[in-house]
């Protein structure tokens, strides 16, 4: 809402009042002051886990607007430049939380164990907020690393976890887009299949991958191995164009999205210079990033971890470092478009789209 159309007069308000500074800087108390001498590294260990806290708010504030905006039946053309910005804007934070790992080792692990044992059992694992994030990025509940045999919302009280089981109900990031794109109409228009023409454009670049192979593998072994793995990414390339067998995709993990919509991100990842086009490939490489952040800072964190407890368990019980490693590589949302870049060729080669169609996707009269 503009200021102009505000009609509620409003008052004059100072800087502390209006960020509510004194009530903020209150809710610093370190356990080791409170039950004895204080650990002077505590502080910093509080305040980091605060700020990360309010950057997981600011998350969910963009996150939750994008979902709404995606939430309509047909996405406003003219909220694309928006969810965008947003997405960026989370990028930029989560950048920032990455970075801020490094504040936190200034503190080494025999500081750490000053006031270790005052946190039992609490632990990052019961951050609603980071699940929530998670959630609402498309994490499945199903993929995600049994611990210590109990559902990630155990470990958080009955209320939070009513809020989090509900949010697994919900849309997520990932459904949201994965519905928009299955909605793409340009795949098949005025006689034009995309799969038909890319499909022949493939081969031809996989075949004379088969011809490198042939020419320059430096034994027998070499060569099979070249040529197996050039037939794996022929057969998920097919795949990718016929329903039945793109299901076994589906069903191994390999891709997520819906059949429609892995061929619409294929097709805007190829022809992103439309302007149609261009920011849905935008859209598309934010998720690329937010994905690739997400799974920098669990690396980053897990090796925190590791650096302040070796091999010692995690204060909320699990084992430590090593889960929470796993967890980088299986709690992956965006991997689709990732995998998809296997099956990108060069512009040099990439069918010509049909005058109809790129007056359509340009600005042309
Ligand atoms: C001394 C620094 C830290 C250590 C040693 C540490 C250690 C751990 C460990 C061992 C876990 C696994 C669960 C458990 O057994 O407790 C965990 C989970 C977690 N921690 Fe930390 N942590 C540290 C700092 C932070 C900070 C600053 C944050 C920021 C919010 C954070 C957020 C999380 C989150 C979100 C999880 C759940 C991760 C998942 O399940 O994928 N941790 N942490």
């Amino acid at each position: 809402m503009s200021d102009a159309k505000r009609s509620k007069p409003y008052p004059p308000i100072s800087y502390s009042d209006y960020l509510k500074t004194s009530p903020l800087l209150e809710l610093q108390k370190t356990r080791s002051a409170e039950f004895g001498e204080e650990a002077h590294e505590e502080m910093l260990f509080i305040i980091v886990h605060q700020t990360y806290e309010l950057w997981f708010r600011q998350i969910l504030h963009e996150i939750n607007s994008i979902l709404a905006m995606f939430a309509r039946d047909l996405v406003r053309e003219e909220d694309m430049g928006t969810v965008v910005g947003r997405l960026s804007r989370i990028v930029e934070i989560q950048r920032l939380l990455v970075d801020q790992v490094s504040v936190l080792e200034t503190m080494t692990p025999l500081d750490f164990l000053d006031f270790r044992n005052m946190l039992y059992p609490a632990s990052g694992f019961q951050s609603t907020q980071w699940r929530l994030i998670e959630n609402r990025l498309g994490l499945k509940a199903s993929t995600r690393l049994k611990y210590n045999a109990q559902p990630y919302h155990a470990s958080v009280s009955p209320k939070e976890a009513e809020v989090l089981l509900k949010s697994e109900k919900d849309p997520s990031l990932f459904d949201s887009v994965d519905a928009w794109l299955a909605r793409t109409p340009f795949l098949q228009i005025d006689g034009y299949d995309f799969g038909t023409e890319y499909r022949e454009a493939v081969h031809a670049m996989l075949s004379e991958d088969k011809q490198t192979v042939l020419r320059f593998a430096k034994s027998d072994e070499d060569r099979e191995r070249g040529l197996k793995q050039i037939g794996d990414t022929e057969r998920v390339f097919e795949s990718l164009f016929d329903a039945d067998r793109y299901k076994e995709l589906q069903d191994s993990g390999t891709f997520r999205l819906q059949h429609k919509a892995v061929q619409a991100a294929l097709l805007i990842l190829l022809y992103r210079d439309q302007p149609a086009f261009n920011l849905p490939f935008q859209l598309l490489t934010r998720l690329q990033d937010i994905d690739e952040l997400m799974t920098t800072w669990r690396y980053r964190h897990a090796l925190m971890a590791h650096r302040m407890l070796g091999s010692k368990i995690g204060t909320g019980g699990s084992s430590g470092h090593s889960y929470l490693k796993a967890a980088t590589d299986t709690h992956r949302v965006f991997g689709d478009f990732f995998n998809l870049a296997t099956f990108l060729i060069p512009r040099s080669s990439l069918p010509k789209l049909p005058e109809a169609l790129t007056r359509r996707l340009g600005f042309h009269p």
